[in-house]
């Protein structure tokens, strides 16, 4: 049986779907803490080298940064959290690692009717419990905007050197054409219970 919970702005504010709990009365869930502790540790590593190769090396260095440390920082905060850190969307960039499984598409399709009714992105998140091949595991998403500086890589005029570097590094990247405020994806984690 699988618990649905949904998250909007702090954990404070859970919506036990099948539970009696009144979001004022919900206990904060800690799993949801340390994933968005993690999260942070992720979007704040990866946002500061991304900036600084920006400034630095301009968009052709920062291509390499986010190619190289993007899967690094992930790989580094799974092995010392315990906990499986991602990066997924309905449109990915990088096939091999970032391509969301069946129940991280359904929960970023959800998200994408969620902004239709007028959710704010930044805050929007989901966490259920699903049983596996091997036991309970907790999953958390939370989304990703797209913001200005994204859209040199990720927008719809991306310069024509950093194009010809994408189609390089990435013959099947999906991931252009956002506009700003559109989910450009979302963290994915996931440990067992
Ligand atoms: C300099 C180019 C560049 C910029 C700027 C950039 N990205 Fe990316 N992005 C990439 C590359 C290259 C990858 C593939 C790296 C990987 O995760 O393996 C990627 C992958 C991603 C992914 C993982 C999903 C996928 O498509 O593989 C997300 C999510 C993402 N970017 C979001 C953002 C956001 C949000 C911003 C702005 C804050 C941003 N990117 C800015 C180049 C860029």
């Amino acid at each position: 049986m699988k618990t649905a919970i949904l998250i909007t702005a702090s954990a404070a504010s859970l919506l036990f779907a099948a539970g009696s709990l009144k979001a004022a009365d919900a206990p904060a869930n800690p799993n949801v803490d340390e994933a968005k502790g993690i999260i942070k540790q992720f979007a704040g590593q990866l946002q500061s080298e991304l900036k600084a190769s920006l400034d630095n090396g301009g968009p052709m260095k920062a291509v390499t940064v986010c190619e190289k440390r993007a899967p690094a920082i992930a790989a580094g905060l799974s092995k010392s959290t315990g906990w499986d850190v991602k990066r997924t969307s309905l449109k990915v960039r990088n096939t091999e690692l970032d391509t969301p499984d069946a129940w991280e598409k359904a929960v970023l399709e959800k998200f994408e009717s969620r902004k239709a009714a007028g959710e704010d992105v930044k805050t929007m998140a989901f966490a259920e419990v699903v049983e596996t091949a091997n036991g309970k595991e907790f999953r958390f998403m939370k989304a990703i905007p797209t913001q200005q500086a994204c859209l040199t890589c990720h927008g719809t005029e991306i310069p024509e050197e950093v194009a010809t570097a994408l189609d390089e590094h990435y013959p099947e990247d999906q991931a252009r054409g956002f506009s700003l405020g559109d989910i450009r994806g979302a963290f994915s984690l996931s440990k067992p219970l």
